[in-house]
């Protein structure tokens, strides 16, 4: 049977759905190439929301097609995922090579149209229609049943789409309206991967806090996202629940008290902030104030005063003036956020920001992005020094990946802990003393507090 290779760029999502991918051509009898070039497939699984992830992928397949079209005349070469989606055909015109282009509702159908390819049956195929449904197809997972093998964390994808369209942001175009999987059937692909020794379960979409607005109604104040996670809260032997990407507007006091209540959801929360000016935030469309922001923040901490906040903020958003900007610093001193993805605003054809007045010279969005990064690594670095010392829960996932001869787990807040362990600790809840903080790891002590 052929061997199929996957490169996934971008985020969360695009891994679950390259995951997923890979599972129905693994169910089909492929198997998985360890490297392109002795795979029989490649699949690029690609990111649309700034343009050197598009560039990347774009240059990435133009060397396949370089590399492998003349010597290996049959490869089959396709785009996945969110750029295929907005470029379709043109993906073609612009490299001919290419033979498959497949959106984002069409997942599923890849296996059928590899095969179609291979056998001869058809040249090229470009599928990018919208499919009534297709939230509910990503949901196999690659399982060899082994136990040392089974992931401790695995994704869920909860839901697909986003109506909120900021006026910078391409996902709406890519992945279509809000359209949300059933409870029901969330749960139950929950259990299965916690029947196989997954621990912990990350729920996934691209606005997950908007999760079945319009199928379940609120009740006793809980809207259906919170509703949601108190029914994966009930799987047994299931020890963490993680989100993203939520949005801020989506931590009503619902959620925020559901941190308090369901000990199963980790102390972290990701609040994509985007800009700290009441100007800007409005010209973004994202629906909150500076001083919305800093009210959730406090009372999620008055919640959980551990709670490790992240961010997201764009620099250099058109009309973004020095002052702007500046509120944006202050904010994150104010808030002090455990880590932040500081991204150079790109400008992305056909969204309203794309339109606007004042767009901005690299040479300040440059400035500016160098300026946030300085301060949110002095906030975080201070933060992530102070963890030494503590005892912290961590949830063992395996061998380090800076040296195989040690474990390595994540605590609630998502910091990897290296520390000295043997294969019985993997999957296993332990509680390590944090000896020193490196730049991006936390060392733990070998004593381990609580061996069986
Ligand atoms: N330019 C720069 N960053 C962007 N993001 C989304 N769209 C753009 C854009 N046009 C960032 C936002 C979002 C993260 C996933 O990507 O910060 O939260």
């Amino acid at each position: 049977m052929p061997t199929v290779f996957i490169k996934t760029y971008g985020c969360q999502m695009n891994e679950r759905d390259s995951e997923a991918v890979a599972a129905q051509l693994v169910a089909k009898g492929y198997s998985l190439a360890p490297t392109e070039t002795v795979a029989d497939v490649i699949l690029l699984n690609t990111c649309s929301v700034r343009d050197a992830a598009e560039q990347k992928a774009l240059g990435k397949m133009a060397n396949l097609a370089g590399q492998f079209r003349r010597t290996r005349r049959d490869v089959v070469l396709g785009f996945m995922g969110c750029m295929a989606q907005s470029r379709g055909q043109g993906l073609i015109d612009q490299l001919p090579d290419v033979d498959l282009v497949l959106g984002t509702q069409k997942f599923h159908r890849a296996a059928d149209y590899i095969d179609d390819l291979l056998a001869g049956r058809r040249q090229q195929i470009v599928d990018t229609a919208e499919e009534q449904g297709s939230e509910a197809t990503i949901r196999e997972h690659l399982l060899n049943g082994s136990t040392t093998s089974v992931p401790v964390t695995a994704f869920v994808s909860i839901m697909q789409g986003c109506n909120q369209y900021c006026t910078f942001c391409i996902v709406p175009y890519t992945r279509g309206q809000e359209r949300s999987r059933r409870i029901e059937d969330i749960v139950a692909e929950c259990r299965e991967l916690v029947s196989k020794g997954t621990r912990e379960i990350t729920l996934l979409g691209q606005i997950v806090t908007s999760y079945g607005k319009r199928d379940y109604p609120v009740r006793d104040d809980k809207s259906a996202f919170v509703q949601l996670l108190e029914a994966v809260h009930e799987i047994e032997g299931l020890e963490r629940i993680r989100f993203t990407s939520p949005h801020p507007k989506g931590y009503g006091d619902d959620l925020i008290e559901a941190y308090g209540r369901l000990p199963k959801l980790v102390e972290s929360a990701h609040l994509p902030l985007q800009s700290g000016s009441d100007r800007v935030l409005k010209l973004m469309h994202r629906g909150y104030t500076r001083t919305r922001f800093l009210e959730i923040i406090a009372k999620l901490r008055a919640v959980q005063p551990a709670m490790g906040i992240t961010t997201d903020i764009i620099v250099g958003f058109p009309g973004e003036t020095e002052a702007d900007f500046e509120e944006t610093l202050s904010l994150c001193r104010e808030v002090g956020f455990d880590n932040a993805y500081v991204f150079k605003y790109s400008l992305r054809k056909d969204t309203p920001a794309a339109e606007m007045p004042g767009q901005l010279p690299v040479e300040i969005i440059e400035e500016r992005h160098a300026r946030l990064l300085g301060l949110i690594n002095e906030i975080g670095g201070r933060k992530f020094a102070s963890l030494a010392g503590r005892t912290m829960q961590i949830l063992v996932q395996g061998p380090s990946h800076r040296n195989a001869a040690r474990l390595e787990g994540r605590t609630r807040c998502n910091r990897i802990v290296v520390f000295d362990g043997s294969e019985r600790h993997h999957g296993q809840l332990l509680d390590l003393k944090i000896t020193r903080a490196g730049s991006f790891t936390l060392y733990g002590d070998p004593a381990i507090l609580n061996l069986d």
